[in-house]
C-alpha cells in the first residue's frame, strides 16, 4: 500500500474558507459532508476528518461578498477516501439526502465525484486506484476522463451504511485556478514540487514522491486571471505540510529565487503562490 501523504512528504493538508453564510455552510460540512464538528464559535467553524486534527476552517466577517468569477483561487479541494466501497457508500449516501448536482469521472488513477458548496467552492470526493495499475506516457502519469462507473460503486457501498466520513480519510490534492502555468509551476518547483502530467496546456498536476498530483492548476478561469480580494469568499488559504528538516532549505530556495514569505509562529510560513493563492507551510 503507497502511502503518498506522509511526513516525510510534502503535501497539502488543510483548507480555510471565507465564508458568508456561516450557519448554511456549517450545515451543509456537516450534514452533506459528514464532516466532524471541532469548534464552533460566532465567526468561525472548525470541522475534521479524523476527528482530532483539523481540517476545514470556515470563517466569516462582515462585509465579505460572493466571489467574483473570472479570478485565481480555489478551483476544488478534494477528499481521498480510503477504499472504493467508501465512496460507492457516500454516493448512496448523497442520493439519501437528496443532493442533486453532483458529477463524476474514472480519471484511470482515481474514481472522482464532484460537488460544489452551498457557496460555490467545488469539492471532489475521490479513491484511489492502485499505483501498480497507473499507466504512464513517456515519465508522464496519464489520466483520462472517462464516465464514472456510478451503478457498480453503488452496489459495493450498499452495506457499508455511511456515518459521516471516514475517519482516515485526508485532504489527497487541491486544484487551483492560477493566472500563469509556468510562472505557478517555477514557484511549485522552488517548494520541492514536481510536474507528474499536463492537460492539453490548460492545466498542470504536480506532486512529491511520485503521486497523480498533490497540487493541480489550471487556467481555465482565464490566462492573467486577477486574484481575488480580501472580502470575496472562497479559498483564505490552504496549508502545506513541510518536514522540519527540509524547511531550512526550501526557505533559502525561496530566499534565491526572490519569492516573498513571512515567518509566523511556531516555525509557521506564510506565503503566496504567484496566482495569489495564500499557503500556510506548517
Ligand atoms: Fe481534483
Amino acid at each position: 500500500m503507497y502511502n503518498f501523504h506522509n511526513d516525510g512528504l510534502i503535501h497539502p493538508e488543510e483548507i480555510v474558507l471565507k465564508v458568508i453564510d456561516l450557519n448554511k455552510m456549517t450545515k451543509f460540512y456537516d450534514e452533506v459532508m459528514g464532516f466532524k464538528l471541532l469548534e464552533v464559535s460566532a465567526d468561525k467553524v472548525v470541522f475534521s476528518l479524523d476527528g482530532k486534527n483539523k481540517f476545514l476552517t470556515l470563517r466569516t466577517e462582515s462585509g465579505f461578498v460572493p466571489k467574483s468569477r473570472g479570478k485565481t483561487g480555489l478551483y476544488h479541494f478534494a477528499i481521498l477516501l480510503p477504499s472504493r466501497e467508501d465512496l460507492g457508500s457516500f454516493i448512496n449516501h448523497l442520493v439519501n439526502v437528496g443532493y442533486d448536482r453532483l458529477g463524476g469521472s474514472n480519471h484511470g488513477v482515481s474514481e472522482a465525484l464532484y460537488i460544489q458548496d452551498p457557496e460555490d467552492n467545488g469539492i471532489e470526493i475521490y479513491s484511489d486506484v492502485d499505483k501498480d495499475k497507473w499507466e504512464y506516457n513517456d515519465d508522464h502519469v496519464k489520466m483520462v476522463t472517462e464516465p464514472l462507473n456510478y451503478r457498480q460503486l453503488m452496489d459495493l457501498g450498499k452495506d457499508k451504511e455511511f456515518k459521516g466520513i471516514p475517519k482516515d480519510t485526508i485532504l489527497g490534492h487541491i486544484h487551483l485556478h492560477v493566472d500563469d502555468l509556468d510562472k505557478a509551476l517555477k514557484f511549485y518547483n522552488t517548494i520541492g514540487f514536481n510536474l507528474v502530467s499536463t492537460l492539453a496546456g490548460s492545466a498542470y498536476f504536480i506532486s512529491t514522491g511520485g503521486y497523480h498530483h498533490h497540487i493541480g492548476m489550471n487556467v481555465w478561469n482565464g490566462r492573467g486571471a486577477k486574484a481575488p480580494g480580501e472580502k470575496e469568499s472562497g479559498l483564505d488559504y490552504y496549508t502545506l505540510r513541510v518536514p522540519k528538516e527540509r524547511m531550512g532549505k526550501i526557505l533559502e530556495a525561496l530566499d534565491e529565487a526572490g519569492y516573498i514569505y513571512e515567518k509566523h509562529l511556531e516555525g509557521e510560513v506564510i506565503t503566496k503562490d504567484p496566482a495569489g493563492n495564500t499557503i500556510l507551510m506548517k
